[in-house]
């Protein structure tokens, strides 16, 4: 199966990717992990990309989609994959469907998490992150068994440069201006399917399972 996950800032598209991808055995590809990868290393594209990063600004469309279209020619996409975070533009999402095309495969779903957006600041400053694995976790609503350690691989968890009020809230923005308009290109084609984002993470988790069952 080849599915998007989106919805603005703090969804919890990271959150739910966790779960989709170990139970429908696909690759999980998200577009800020890869960024922060390329920033941990030091890379030429990782520095670039976090000066929009730290700012809450869209990375430009050209670095993004080389980065992608790279990826989905990787051998592990072959069992199907899950992209979170990307496309985040129209111009993305026409590019997308010209190197899907071009692979010879098909989208077959978008998820889209709906959360009501006065929900999402909260969510996003206290949220934490492991530095081994880039779980989510939440210092309130979805908190580790032991304090700073990742329940899975027991990493550092971390905040992210972002993850402040004044970022959050060009990302809400960039969200709003570049993003939403996504909605009703995938639902022109079909392929949008609605998700109720404010449940707990288990329940979100039960009704995207569901709609692909
Ligand atoms: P990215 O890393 O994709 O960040 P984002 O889109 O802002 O989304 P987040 O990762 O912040 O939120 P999420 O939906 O994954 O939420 P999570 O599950 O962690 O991108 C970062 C930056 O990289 C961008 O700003 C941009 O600069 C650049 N970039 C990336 N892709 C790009 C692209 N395609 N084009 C251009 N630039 C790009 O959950 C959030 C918190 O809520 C957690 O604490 C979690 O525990 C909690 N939570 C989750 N679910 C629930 C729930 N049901 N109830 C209560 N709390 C919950
Ligand atoms: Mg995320
Ligand atoms: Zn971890």
């Amino acid at each position: 199966m080849n599915l998007l996950i989106m919805g603005p800032p703090g969804a919890g598209k990271g959150t739910q990717a966790e779960g989709m991808v170990k139970e429908m055995a696909i690759t999980h590809i998200s577009t800020g992990d890869m960024f922060r990868a390329a920033i941990a290393e030091g890379t030429e594209m990782g520095m670039k990309a976090k000066e929009y990063m730290d700012k809450g600004a869209l990375v430009p469309d050209e670095v993004v989609i080389g980065l992608v279209k790279d990826r989905l020619q990787q051998d592990d996409c072959k069992k199907g994959f899950l992209l979170d975070g990307f496309p985040r533009t129209v111009e993305q999402a026409v590019a997308l469907d010209e190197t899907l095309k071009d692979l010879g495969i098909k989208l077959d779903g978008v998820v889209n998490v709906e959360v009501p957006l006065d929900k999402l600041m909260a969510r996003l400053t206290g949220r934490r992150v492991c530095r081994g694995c880039g779980a989510s976790y939440h210092v309130i609503f979805n908190p580790p068994a032991e304090e700073g350690k990742c329940n899975s691989c027991q990493g550092e968890l971390y905040q992210r440069d972002d993850d402040n009020e004044k970022s959050v809230g060009t990302r809400l923005n960039a969200y709003m201006d570049k993003t939403q308009p996504l909605i009703d290109y995938y639902n022109e084609k079909g392929v949008l399917k609605p998700i109720n984002g404010d449940q707990d993470i288990d329940k979100v988790l039960t009704d995207i399972l569901d709609t692909f069952k």
